[in-house]
This record gives C-alpha cells, structure tokens and sequence, in this order.
C-alpha cells in the first residue's frame, strides 16, 4: 500500500527518458504517480535535466544491450515500456541508414525480446506520421497507404511491423503513436527542447530571436500551400506526454495494439510560425529564403479522431501561440545566458 492507502501504481521503463519527448514523458507519468526507470544513452539526453527535474532511476546504457535490459527487467518489477530511444535526423538517415537501422530496428527488437524473455508484454510505441511518406490526404488518418521516404521513417514503420506481429503471436500489446510535429515546453519551465545539431524550426526560430543565430531559413517558397511555405501540424510535446500515459493505461487495462495519429489537425507555415514567435517575443526575427530542403513534403496536417475517441484525448494547448510561448520561456532559461 502506498502512504495514501492506495495500491502504488507499477513502475514503466521509459527507454529514452532523458530526451525531449521521453522527459516530458516521464513527467507525465510521474504526476500520474507512477514509478518510473529510465534507460538512456545519454548520446543525445541530458542528464542534467533529469536530474533537477524528475524523480526516475537513471540507468545509463544503450537498448542493444540485452545483458544490460536482462539485469533491468530481474531488478525492477517492469509493468510495462514506453520507447522513446532513437535517432530522428531524417537527413542524417538518408546518408548513413545503418545507424539508423541498428539502434532504432535492432534496438528495439533486442529490447521487444527482453521484454518476452522477462514476460513484459505491454509497450508504448514513439511512432512517427512520416511513415505515411506524402500525403495522399490531408487530414492524415490512421489508415492511409504508408510510403515512408527516409531509412528514418522506414525503421519506424518497420518497428510498428515487428510490433503487429508481436501482438498476433505473442500476445505482446502496443500502442504506436504517430506524431506529427512535437513542439513546444513544459508550461512550468521544466523540461524542454535540447538538441545538437538543432534542425527543428521552433528552436531555430527562437534562436534567431535570443540572438544566438543573425537569421533562420525558410527552406522553400514555392510550394503548393496558401504562402508558399511548408505547412505543419505542431502539436505541444505535453499534449505528447499525456497521450502517452492515457496509452499505458489502455494497456494495462487490457487493450491491444493500436495505432494512433497525435496532433491538431491544423496546419501552419513556416511564415505563419516566424510571424507568430515575432508577436509571442516582441523581437523582429530575420528570415531568408532559400531553396527546398530535400524530403520535405509540402503539407503534413494530422486526424487525430481515434485518439480522442478510444483514449479520450484532449490536447490542452492546441494553440500556436501557447506552444511558442512555453518554448520561448524555456529557451529563454535554457540558453539566454549563453547569448
Ligand atoms: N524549416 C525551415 N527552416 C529551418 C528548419 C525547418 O524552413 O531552419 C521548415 C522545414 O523545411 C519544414 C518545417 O520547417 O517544412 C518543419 O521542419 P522541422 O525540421 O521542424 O520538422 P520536420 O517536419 O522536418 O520533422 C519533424 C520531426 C520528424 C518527424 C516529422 C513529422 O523532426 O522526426 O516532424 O512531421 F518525422
């Protein structure tokens, strides 16, 4: 029993906790008040923050480990995994896609394995919408014909593949969310975005108005879009967070696998998003166009239906402008003093 008199909740490990969207993951989890281990590299987590902000054990070491994910599950009463640890540079992934297809496929057939091997049978699945590959229609749905573009976007679509089977064979339940854009901080200032190189257009944005950066690009003007510019469904990395756990919990009640789109289902462009970070810091930002960036479809806008229904998820902060402001805040305090 816990001090409140309640059966204490189970312990999740959240491989990639130390990470932008596997933080606020735990964070999440850990006001749900459950018991949370994190497995991280720490190739591109920060320990720092989890330090300061989260109260998780934090193992440090890789997910193609199996000895290490053996020991992991013996010494913890593991209810379940949500798996966030994986690369994401789409351009990276195009120039050397072994790295991609060894931690973020094999990686997480080691661990689906440990996890059989240790009876773990429910896992959370950090998806992507680039499986879809260009959109056919937009809104996106859960069902549209999948042509992913990048060995990035492959080796997720073949995760949720492995993860299909898994659930016919093995009984081994999953929820795989396909996010669309994560942007956005901990609206208490906690945790946010922190990565090196940055490629992300919110942070690169905000570092133009922090004075880090003299300008940010617009990667093509000529788009079919209303603009010209490429349009995105942004969606707040809490909002992320939350459907994380509701998806745990559509588990550990005794769901079986699914998959699931997370965004706004509105669409903004890169001119809208320079515009409204403008107004959310007061700063003019300097903006330059230059040509298309390779891989980049001209609109990527979200249904996300399904999940309000059968998880009854409610983004709290579907507006832009809010998005902006939390990572403003947080870039404010993260890397202000660096200027
Ligand atoms: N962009 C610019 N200038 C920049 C950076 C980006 O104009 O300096 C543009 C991009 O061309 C794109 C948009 O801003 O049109 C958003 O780009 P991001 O790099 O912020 O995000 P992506 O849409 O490329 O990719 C993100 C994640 C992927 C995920 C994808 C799903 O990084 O992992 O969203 O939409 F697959």
């Amino acid at each position: 029993m816990g001090a409140d008199g309640l059966q204490p909740k189970p312990t999740i490990l959240v491989t990639g906790g130390a990470g932008y969207i596997g933080s606020h993951a735990v964070l999440a989890l850990e006001k749900a008040g459950y018991q949370v281990v994190i497995l991280d590299n720490l190739v591109y987590g920060h320990e720092d923050l989890v330090k300061q902000t989260l109260q998780a054990k934090l193992v440090v070491g890789d997910i193609t480990d199996r000895a290490l994910l053996d020991t992991l599950f013996a010494t913890y009463n593991v209810a379940a995994v949500m798996h966030f640890a994986a690369y994401i540079a789409v351009g990276e992934s195009v120039t050397d896609p072994a790295k991609y297809y060894h931690n973020n496929v094999v990686g997480a057939l080691t661990l689906m394995e440990a996890m059989l091997a240790a009876s773990v049978k429910r896992f959370v699945f950090s998806s992507t919408c680039a499986i879809y590959g260009p959109p056919k229609t937009v809104p996106i749905p859960e069902d549209h014909p999948q042509n992913p573009i990048s060995p990035y976007a492959v080796s997720k679509l073949m995760v949720e593949k492995i993860l299909a089977d898994f659930g016919r064979a093995y009984n081994f339940q999953s929820v795989c969310f396909r996010y669309f854009n994560a942007a956005g901080a901990d609206p208490d200032g906690r945790l946010g975005e922190d990565h090196t190189p940055e490629t992300h257009l919110i942070p690169l944005v905000l570092f133009t108005a922090l004075g880090r950066r003299e300008s940010v690009s617009i990667f093509g003007t000529d788009y079919p879009t209303p603009d010209g510019t490429c349009v995105r469904d942004y969606i707040h990395v809490s909002d992320l967070a939350t459907a994380h756990v509701l998806g745990l919990e559509y588990l550990l009640k005794g769901g079986t696998t699914e998959f699931f789109n997370l965004g706004n289902g509105n669409g903004f462009s890169v001119k809208q998003v320079i515009e409204i970070a403008q107004k959310v810091t007061g700063k003019s930002i300097v903006a330059i166009a230059q040509d298309r960036r390779p891989g980049d479809p001209p609109s990527l806008v979200g249904g996300s239906e399904k999940a309000r229904k059968v998880l009854g998820w409610r983004p709290q902060y579907p507006n832009l402008e809010d998005i902006i402001a939390h990572a403003w805040q947080w870039h404010k305090y993260r890397h202000g003093n660096r200027v």
